[in-house]
């Protein structure tokens, strides 16, 4: 389990963790820069709007995955890009870039991968936006491995507080940036109850789902009436990060299956730099994380921007759900 000296600074944190031989001094500094651009986008998207053109603006151009860029998305991948380049990482790579930027072919070859800005539709109605990120080392030929090979992995929250939720392999930790600018350890440890009554999901998209999900769904709607036989609430932010965080917080399942919808055979989400480090996390506290059929951290991933169906949380839901026809 994590060290659990709380009221730490995220520095002592990471010193206690290179000391234990949990993650080497590059990994210590691409956190640490990660931390360094963290601050910087939380602070732009908390002055949204005052002397500027909203963050949320479109750019005109997409990413590789076909979502409309906001100026925000720009903003903080050039952020995080410019405070890894100096750490000694070999490659980073972003869900704004069709291509790995190469930084440097070190002995070590770490990787960061990113969603620099998730929940970007959320920039401008002011609910909680967030950066993820995932650390390994790539053995063999070019930057991609399965997310097993993590040797750290965390999302920041931009919301009320600005928080972020860090594994180095070993349980997770929670930090809350504080008035000085510093992120502090919380007085919390994570960990994701097996039983749930909560689930997220973009219930729009209903008539397009599969029939494992569509029977799934439908039977916690049927609540106390239903084989289930207890009522289930139902939660959906359209940020990643702000659903997962609720269920590091107090359990529940989120859900984003693939669908008959062009381009969505796959779900929405992607393997590399959304599935990958929040599953990891999701694991190190105690939940699952799954295609639907088998776990995401077991995934071989084929490019940088593929997607998967994403289906995490309490264990026992997660397998009610595996177990749906
Ligand atoms: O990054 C993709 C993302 O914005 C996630 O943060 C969120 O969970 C999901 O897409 C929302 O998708 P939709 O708009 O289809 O509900
Ligand atoms: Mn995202």
């Amino acid at each position: 389990m994590t060290g659990n000296k709380k009221g730490q600074n995220i520095e002592a944190y990471l010193l206690e963790k290179y000391a234990q031989g949990q993650i080497s001094q590059t990994v210590c500094d691409a956190i640490t820069a990660l931390c360094d651009a963290a601050k910087k986008i939380a602070e732009l998207a908390a002055q949204n709007g005052i002397g500027t053109a909203s963050l949320g603006a479109l750019t005109g151009a997409e990413n590789t995955d076909g979502d409309e860029q906001k100026a925000l998305d720009v903003m903080a991948d050039e952020l995080i890009c410019a405070a890894l380049a100096p750490t000694g990482i070999a490659a980073y790579l972003s869900e704004e870039r069709d291509d790995a930027v190469v930084f440097a072919h070190t002995k070590e070859r770490l990787v960061v991968a990113s969603d620099p800005l998730d929940g970007s539709s959320n920039i401008d109605t002011n609910l909680t936006i967030g950066t993820i990120f995932s650390i390994y080392k790539a053995e063999g030929e070019g930057w991609l491995m399965q997310g097993r090979a993590q040797q750290a992995a965390g999302f920041f929250a931009y919301g009320p507080q600005t928080l972020l939720l860090l594994t180095t392999g070993q349980g997770v930790a929670g930090f809350c940036l504080d008035a000085n600018g510093q992120f502090i350890q919380m007085d919390w440890q994570p960990h994701i109850p097996a039983t749930t009554s909560e689930f997220a999901i973009n219930a729009a998209n209903s008539r397009y789902w599969p029939a494992k999900t569509k029977n799934y769904i439908t039977q916690l709607l049927t609540g106390k009436e239903g084989p289930r036989g207890r009522n289930f609430n139902m939660r959906w932010n359209g940020s990643l990060v702000a659903d997962a965080f609720r269920i590091f917080r107090r359990g529940g399942i989120f859900l984003y299956p693939q669908d008959s919808r062009k381009g969505y055979e796959d779900g929405r989400l992607r393997l590399v730099y959304e599935a990958n480090p929040i599953a990891l996390l999701i694991e190190q506290a105690g939940g699952r994380a799954s295609d639907g059929t088998k776990a995401i951290l077991d995934i071989v991933p084929t490019g940088y921007h593929m997607r998967v169906p994403f289906i995490f949380g309490s264990a026992d839901e997660v397998d009610s759900y595996h177990s749906q026809q």
